[in-house]
């Protein structure tokens, strides 16, 4: 049977190797060791995401503060760029599919997320291109992770038992 892994690679068109590039260095330190490039990207992500002229996507954020979304998205990049857990410390494992079993993560929503991340990413002077181009392939793979992974508990209710999942974790130690 195909891994999770693996059908995010074909869906998302991004080889393993090419996602997880961003632990081959420490973007956290690269950028400077704060969070602030951090916290430029997710809120200017968010702020698209919440302004998105596509109501159906918007609606997928409704429950949640855009204060409250920001915070909880650059923890866990902080986290998984190589910084200090910031994530795991307030909200527990990332646990990124677990996370997201409440909202429609399709094809069509990993499409436009990733749109908003794409022009975020753009529009983020904080962060060089090297590390954008690692960054986006990072998030192009983990959101077809999710899809392939919320597809699969859908349909067999067994959650990601026994699957590698690195989208979540911290970047080890070095
Ligand atoms: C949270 C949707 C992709 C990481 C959320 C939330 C929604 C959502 C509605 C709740 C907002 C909040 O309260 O924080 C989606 C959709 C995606 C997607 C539709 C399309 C594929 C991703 C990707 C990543 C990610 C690619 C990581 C690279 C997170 C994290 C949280 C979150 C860390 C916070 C979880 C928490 O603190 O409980 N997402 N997401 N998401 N998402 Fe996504």
């Amino acid at each position: 049977m195909q891994s999770l892994q693996d059908k995010a690679s074909e869906w998302s068109g991004v080889a393993a190797a090419d996602a997880f590039a961003i632990d081959g260095c420490n973007i956290f330190e690269a950028l400077g060791g704060t969070p602030q490039p951090f916290v430029d990207l997710s809120t200017n992500f968010y702020t698209r995401v919440y302004e998105d002229e596509e109501e159906w996507f918007r609606e997928i954020f409704a429950g949640s503060k855009k204060e409250d979304a920001i915070q909880n998205q650059y923890e866990f990049l902080i986290q998984r760029m190589g910084g200090p857990p910031l994530f795991s410390e307030r909200r527990g494992h990332p646990a990124l599919i677990g996370r997201h079993r409440a909202f429609p993560v399709t094809h069509r929503a990993a499409e436009r997320w990733l749109h908003h991340m794409q022009q975020a990413l753009d529009t983020t002077e904080s962060i060089d291109a090297d590390s954008k181009a690692k960054m986006m392939n990072f998030f192009r793979h983990t959101a077809y992770f999710l899809v392939a992974g919320l597809e699969t508990t859908r349909q067999h209710s067994h959650g990601c038992r026994g699957t590698a999942c690195k989208h979540g974790a911290s970047k080890p130690a070095e």
